[in-house]
């Protein structure tokens, strides 16, 4: 039998190309290896943004449009959405008696959170649990591995914990997952800090050529070359981290061009803009199909939810069967 994934991204809203290169890329080839499931986390936004709910159900969608076009097969594997499938939410409760408050506490993406987003004493309680529902989410399809970046890793830990604890109190019921942790280092945003949409510093999956090159344009180069001819250095360069991405060919060309100051950073903007352009060109033109075919995505969702639900029943069923709880 082939080991299952679980894979789950918030509907923050439209994927863009840290998104791309940090999770969607490695969960489309996984696709053929893995049995997948691929989940948009909708809940999870409830524990950092409580104000605009009425954007979720929307979001969630815009997240399964990336997904398609990025090149996820709905026939391979369903892609749903977390809240259609509730047993989550049964299995969350079950869990969250099995964790204890300081063990969460000391988990450093949460601890990290709560000192970015000023939450030392307001952190909620369902906050502070997320981990715990990402387990749910995880072992409710009794995955096997789990593909995330290194911030997701420490939630692995607390899934593997607890997925233990249940098996030692109640019998065997779930597996242990493992952490497939993405290859390719982290794409950085616009500014070179890390690519985030509250950092207003990404180029979406969806943008233009005309907003990419706009986007481009404005990005960190080499601060110490400031004319064309001056040399640069593109350790650190944002368009030079682009083009080995987007245009590993060249890449060996462009690094002594720029060392020599025969590359300028304008020409090489302009550049790389086209090259972005090019390797996402697929990509939108998928988009423009499935934004005229909503309801064909409407289907491909339904569709999710229901293969994921007919999983998430059978799991819960032997949950009950194990605690006897009749
Ligand atoms: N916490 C993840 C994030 O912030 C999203 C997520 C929720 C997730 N449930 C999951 C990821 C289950 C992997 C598996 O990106």
């Amino acid at each position: 039998m082939r080991k299952r994934i679980l894979s789950g991204m918030r509907s923050t809203g439209g994927c863009h190309l840290g998104n791309y290169v940090g999770a969607l890329e490695n969960w489309i080839r996984l696709q053929d290896e893995y049995d997948s499931f691929h989940m948009v986390a909708d809940w999870h936004e409830l524990t950092t943004d409580l104000e605009h709910t009425s954007k979720i159900g929307k979001n969630s969608v815009e997240v399964v449009i990336d997904w398609l076009s990025a090149g996820l097969d709905p026939k391979k594997s369903p892609l749903f959405i977390q809240s259609h499938v509730k047993e989550h939410a049964e299995l969350h409760l079950i869990f969250s008696m099995l964790v204890t408050v300081p063990r969460l506490q000391r988990n450093p993406t949460v601890k990290e959170q709560a000192r970015d987003l000023g939450l030392d004493t307001t952190m909620s309680y369902g906050h502070l649990g997320y981990p715990v529902l990402q387990a749910a989410d995880i072992l409710i399809y009794k995955a096997n591995a789990v593909p995330v970046g290194e911030d997701q890793a420490p939630h692995v830990e607390i899934t593997r914990e607890i997925a233990r604890r249940f098996n030692g109190l109640y019998g065997d019921v779930f597996p242990e997952p493992e952490t497939l942790l993405t290859k390719f280092a982290r794409l950085p945003g616009l500014d070179n800090r890390k690519m985030s949409k509250s950092l207003n510093n990404t180029i979406f999956l969806a943008d233009t050529p005309d907003v990419i090159k706009k986007k481009v344009m404005t990005s960190y180069t080499d601060p110490q070359k400031i004319r064309k001819t001056d040399p640069g250095n593109p350790d650190g360069c944002v368009v030079f981290a682009y083009h080995q991405k987007f245009h590993p060919e060249d890449i060996g060309q462009v690094d002594t061009d720029c060392r020599k100051g025969k590359l300028g950073c304008v020409d090489h903007k302009k550049q790389v803009a086209g090259i972005i352009s090019d390797f996402f060109a697929p990509i939108r033109e998928r988009r423009d199909y499935y934004e005229s075919h909503r309801s064909e995505v409407e289907d491909i969702i339904a569709d999710g939810d229901r293969r994921a639900r007919e999983v998430a029943q059978s799991t819960m069923a032997d949950v009950r069967e194990a605690m006897q709880m009749g």
